[in-house]
């Protein structure tokens, strides 16, 4: 496996999932309950931007800390700043294990899976004395079946392969969400998927349409035209089970995110509603 998140990290889509990421774990905290955060591709979670790639110049570097009007993107700005303070490094970058995990209250837990195990190991480090979280080298696809359903009947799953089998990666993903539904038919389910070429998605989505029985967002972020080959268009969030008001407020914010990180090159976003609510 060649993947190294370091190469990537920063880019638009980095910022998008995180994002959403924090505003997920803020709505799962409107109730006083615990919930387990399980992630199923955590990465090394802690990141130094002036080693690292391209590509957080077309992401993280537009982003502006300053000028959000949503509240979303303000909460994102905090937690960055919050995280770069803290490290004493205004070029350190937190990948979503950090960010969730500072998000975690005393009654939440947070289960981090990474394959390699080299990579866990830096997580594992960087979030030493953390009572609430745990980290596993595994494969995440599989360790799934082992952390769902929870005890506590609430909980959020991530699921953000590297894609480099695309097709299979595609794949492996709706395999988990159906096993993770069957398992725990109310849990969040959130996973990423790359837009490099819109007859992929719209066949992706059709078949989810098909087999999903319970509502899914697409929240999709995109900065070049979506069928161009040539590299990641854009960004894409399934959002299965979405916590209210979710889909709303991303229309809001949304649209504000990606102003800034725009290239001028027909971007765009959508937030839609793959499958009807069911009855309750
Ligand atoms: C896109 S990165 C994760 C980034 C992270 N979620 C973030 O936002 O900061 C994907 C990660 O999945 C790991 N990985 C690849 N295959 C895996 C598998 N089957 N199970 C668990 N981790 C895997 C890679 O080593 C890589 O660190």
């Amino acid at each position: 496996m060649k993947y190294r998140h370091s190469f990537h990290v920063g880019n638009f889509a980095d910022v998008h999932k995180h994002v959403t990421l924090i505003a997920l774990l803020g709505a799962l905290k409107r109730k006083d309950k615990g919930f387990l955060y399980l992630e199923t591709h955590s990465g090394r979670g802690a990141y130094d931007l002036s080693q690292a790639s391209a590509e957080a110049e077309g992401g993280i570097a537009r982003f502006s800390a300053t000028v959000n009007n949503s509240g979303e993107l303000q909460q994102y700005a905090a937690r960055l700043g919050e995280y770069r303070v803290q490290q004493g490094n205004p070029r350190a970058y937190p990948g979503s294990p950090l960010l969730a995990a500072q998000e975690l209250r005393p009654q939440d837990r947070a289960v981090f899976v990474e394959l390699v195990a080299a990579e866990a190991r830096v997580l594992e480090l960087a979030l030493a004395g953390n009572p609430t979280v745990r980290v596993e080298t595994g494969d995440g696809f599989d360790r799934l079946r082992g952390w769902l359903p929870p005890p506590e009947r609430r909980g959020l799953t991530f699921i953000d392969p590297p894609y480099e089998e695309t097709g299979k990666d595609f794949e492996r993903v709706t395999a988990a969400i159906a096993e993770a539904l069957r398992r725990f038919r109310t849990g969040v389910i959130v996973a990423w998927y790359p837009i490099k070429d819109e007859r992929d998605i719209t066949a992706w989505h059709a078949g989810l349409s098909r087999t999903l029985d319970c509502e899914a967002l697409a929240a999709e972020l995109w900065l070049y035209p979506r069928d161009s080959r040539v590299a990641l268009n854009g960004s894409g969030l399934l959002i299965v089970n979405p916590p209210y008001l979710l889909a709303e407020r991303m229309r809001v914010w949304l649209p504000e995110l990606q102003a800034q990180l725009d290239a001028g090159q027909a971007g765009g976003t959508s937030v839609r509603t793959l499958t009807p609510t069911p009855p309750t």
